[in-house]
C-alpha cells in the first residue's frame, strides 16, 4: 500500500460530531504505573497505537502480563522493583520519547543492565535530560552523548535526589517521579509547570506525593517504597489528536464540529487558549471530572476573521504539541503573530520549529525562523494554487497531520508523504477525516 497521500481539494462545509482516539500521555503512563502493582488492571479506551504498543512490549519482556481485547486493556503487574528478565535484554522503545525516558525510571533499580533503543527520530533526541537526574539515585548509564542506544544498570541502594526540572518538561519530572516511587526517603522536584498527569494518577492512587505551588514553580515531594494499588481506568480523547479537527473547523468554511470526550486538563489547555485569543469560536460543555483528570465536549465553528497574535510563553509547554498547528491558523491571521522562547519545539519527533516555517514556505506564508522564534505574517485571503511535496525524513507524525490539514484548509495540489506515520498517535486519522467527507487519494 501506498504511504503517500493526495489531496487536491479543501474540505467542503460540514457539520459533525467525532470521537477520538485515547489519550496518549495517559495511555502510556497507565501502562507504566499499572506494570508497578501486583494486582490486576484494567483500561478501557487505551490509545491502541504503536506509542503504547511499544509500551506494552516493553513491559512484556520485563515480565508483566498483558491482555489486549477489542474493549479493554489487562495488565498484572510485578510490583515495584519486581521486573524479571533474562540477561542481555534489549527493549526497543520505537518513536517514543515519552516511553523511552519514563521507563528508565521504573529502571533505576534494575538488576542487569538493559538496553534502550529507538528508531531513527528517537535515536536523535536528547536523553542526557533524564540520565541526569536518574544517575544522582545511583543507577549507571552508558550512552554515546546521551543519544539512545543506552544501557542502563541499576542500583539496590538508590538514593532520594533534590531535583530542578527548568525546561517545563513532563517526561523528565516523570521519569524522576517513577524513580522515585521505588526509593526509600524523600524526593523533591522543583518543576516548571508541565503537563500533570502522573501527578493525578500519584494522588488517585492515594500514593505518597504532596504537590504545592512555589512562586511559578510546583513542589512534588514523592516518598518511596509504598505498595501500588490496581488502576482501573477509561482514557479520555487526546487533545493534541483534537487539535488537527479543531483547526481544521476554524479554518473552513460554513462547519461546525462537535468533538466528545476529550481531557482538558488545564496543563494541556494551551491551545485552545491560543486559539480562543487568536478569535476561534471553540467552546466547552459538559465538563466533568474523571479521578482527577477534566473532561469536556468540545463545540468549533468556522471563524472568518482570525486575529494575529503575540503568543504568551506561558502556553508553550501547554501547548508544545499543537504549534504546528498553531502556526497554520496565524497564516490565515489579518496581521503578524509571534511566538518566543520555543527552542523544546526542536527537539521533538523532528525539529518541528524548523518544519513549522518549511511548510509555511511552501504554502507562500511569509515567515522568520530563529533558534527559538518565529514570526509569521499572516493573509486572511490565503489561497493555495501550486503543487506542494512534503516529506519529513524523520517520518513525524504530527508534520503528516499538520500537512494534511492545511491542504484541506487552504487549497492546492499537495503530495504528503508517511501516512503510515499517523499509527504512532492517532491510527484513525485519515478514517475522521474521511468522515468529515474530505477526499483523499
Ligand atoms: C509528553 C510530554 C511532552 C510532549 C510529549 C508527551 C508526556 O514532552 O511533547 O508528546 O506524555 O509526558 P516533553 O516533556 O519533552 O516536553
Amino acid at each position: 500500500m501506498s504511504n503517500l497521500v493526495k489531496i487536491k481539494n479543501k474540505i467542503s462545509r460540514f457539520n459533525k460530531k467525532l470521537l477520538i482516539d485515547g489519550d496518549k500521555s495517559l495511555s502510556i503512563r497507565w501502562a507504566l504505573l499499572s506494570s508497578q502493582s501486583l494486582k490486576k488492571s484494567r483500561s478501557s479506551n487505551l490509545l491502541l497505537s504503536e506509542d503504547v504498543m511499544s509500551t506494552l512490549n516493553c513491559l512484556k519482556k520485563l515480565g508483566v502480563k498483558v491482555k489486549i481485547s477489542k474493549s479493554f486493556c489487562e495488565m498484572i503487574g510485578v510490583g515495584l522493583n519486581g521486573f524479571k528478565y533474562k540477561k542481555d535484554l534489549t527493549l526497543n522503545a520505537g518513536n517514543s520519547g515519552t516511553l523511552g525516558r519514563l521507563i528508565l525510571g521504573l529502571l533505576v533499580h534494575s538488576k542487569k543492565e538493559i538496553k534502550i533503543k529507538g528508531d531513527e527520530s528517537l535515536s536523535k533526541r536528547d536523553f542526557l535530560r533524564v540520565i541526569k537526574p536518574l544517575e544522582g539515585f545511583g543507577a549507571k548509564f552508558k550512552s554515546a552523548n546521551g543519544k539512545l542506544p543506552i544501557k542502563i544498570q541499576g542500583t539496590n541502594n538508590s538514593k532520594p535526589i533534590r531535583y530542578y526540572e527548568n525546561k517545563g518538561s513532563a517526561q523528565c519530572k516523570s521519569a524522576v517521579m517513577f524513580a522515585a516511587l521505588n526509593t526509600f526517603g524523600e524526593t523533591v522536584i522543583k518543576a516548571k509547570k508541565s503537563r500533570d498527569h502522573s501527578e493525578l494518577l500519584f494522588k488517585y492512587l492515594k500514593l505518597p506525593i504532596k504537590i504545592y505551588k512555589r512562586n511559578k514553580y510546583d513542589i512534588i515531594k514523592i516518598f518511596g517504597k509504598s505498595k501500588i494499588p490496581a488502576l482501573n481506568y477509561k482514557i479520555p480523547s487526546d487533545i493534541s489528536s483534537a487539535a488537527f479537527f479543531i483547526v481544521l473547523t476554524a479554518l473552513s468554511k460554513k462547519s461546525r464540529l462537535k468533538i466528545l470526550n476529550v481531557n482538558i486538563n488545564p496543563s494541556r489547555l494551551g491551545v485552545f487558549y491560543i486559539l480562543k485569543l487568536m478569535g476561534v469560536k471553540i467552546s466547552k460543555l459538559n465538563i466533568r471530572n474523571y479521578k482527577g483528570e477534566k473532561i469536556a465536549d468540545l463545540v468549533i465553528k468556522s471563524t472568518n476573521r482570525i486575529k494575529p497574535i503575540n503568543c504568551p510563553v506561558k502556553f508553550n509547554s501547554s501547548a508544545i504539541d499543537e504549534y504546528l498547528l498553531i502556526f497554520l491558523v496565524a497564516a490565515k491571521a489579518k496581521g503578524i503573530s509571534y511566538f518566543k522562547n520555543l527552542s523544546e519545539l526542536n527537539e521533538k519527533e523532528s525539529p518541528r520549529l524548523k518544519w513549522g516555517s518549511k511548510i509555511l514556505n511552501k504554502m507562500g506564508v511569509k515567515n522568520i525562523v530563529t533558534k527559538n522564534s518565529i514570526k509569521i505574517y499572516g493573509n486572511p485571503n490565503l489561497k493555495i494554487k501550486k503543487k506542494i511535496i512534503i516529506k519529513n525524513f524523520l517520518k513525524d507524525h504530527r508534520v503528516f497531520m499538520t500537512s494534511v490539514i492545511a491542504a484541506l484548509s487552504f487549497g492546492g495540489s499537495w503530495q504528503i508523504s508517511d501516512k503510515n506515520s499517523i499509527n504512532t498517535s492517532f491510527p484513525s486519522f485519515l478514517d475522521k477525516i474521511g468522515h468529515l467527507g474530505a477526499i483523499i487519494e
